[in-house]
């Protein structure tokens, strides 16, 4: 589907730390994950207003099934909760929800959710925040191929709608909070030329002031694409 919003930067978060977060405060690691849906919501209130179009974060990966049956399920469960109490809210501030990643393997009650979140914040178009649940970069790269391979329009434009599960802009600037340095399968497709951005504080402590400060970082980059920095093409 042509996504409404022709305008601003995709950034793409991998929202890292939450169990560092919590360890460092002696707390189980489920109440790490339970303060970073608080930072999501934080980060979604201020995109709009930072020049932000679509925001795309990294929430389950699907190599997170390796994790304890129980902070998984921990995880499903908030998951479920954030959608089940934002979905109005989002709805009502201009915000188009989508997911990416699998739906299959989730819990009944968490895919019912994000269907409803899809379908009741269709029409926004002031922000698209995309949510990546049990997704794999590589995953939907291959499922990608094998739709091209029996589609009629086999374009690379065509091609880049299967892997991002639609019209998405290249991702312009992907941050990851924590200290990791590595990408761990998000958005490998369409980060082909997205600018990194690095910060050791735990997700849970992210707020609007270190999504500036990345958008800062980011407005101090020369994108280049392969071609010269703007004084040589001058020359
Ligand atoms: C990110 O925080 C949330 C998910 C991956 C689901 P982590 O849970 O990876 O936190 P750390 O890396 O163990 O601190
Ligand atoms: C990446 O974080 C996935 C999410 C933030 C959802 P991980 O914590 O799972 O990544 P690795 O294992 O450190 O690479
Ligand atoms: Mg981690």
């Amino acid at each position: 589907m042509q996504s409404p919003l022709q305008s601003g930067l995709h950034v793409g978060i991998i929202m890292d730390g939450n169990g560092r977060w919590a360890v460092a405060r002696g707390l189980p690691r489920v109440l790490g994950h339970k303060a970073g849906v608080a930072a999501i919501r934080r980060v979604v209130e201020a995109a709009p207003d930072q020049g932000i179009g679509t925001l795309t974060l990294y929430a389950f990966s699907s190599d997170n099934w390796r994790r304890p049956p129980d902070e998984v399920s921990a995880l499903m469960g908030l998951l479920q909760r954030y959608l089940r109490a934002e979905t109005g809210r989002l709805a009502g501030a201009g915000v188009r929800l989508t997911a990416i990643g699998r739906r299959d393997r989730l819990p009944a009650g968490l895919a019912e959710a994000i269907g409803r979140a899809e379908d009741l914040t269709a029409g926004g178009t002031r922000l698209h925040l995309r949510i990546a649940i049990d997704y794999s970069a590589r995953a939907a790269i291959l499922a990608a191929a094998a739709a091209l391979a029996a589609s009629a329009d086999p374009s690379p434009a065509a091609f880049g709608r299967a892997v991002s599960g639609g019209a998405v802009p290249d991702v312009d600037l992907v941050i990851r909070t924590s200290g990791e340095q590595r990408l761990s399968d998000f958005l490998l497709w369409e980060s082909a030329y997205a600018e990194l951005h690095f910060t050791q504080g735990h997700w849970p402590d992210f707020d609007a002031d270190d999504l500036a400060a990345a958008l800062a970082a980011f407005a101090g980059r020369e994108r280049r694409f392969g071609g010269l920095a703007a004084p040589a093409r001058a020359a």
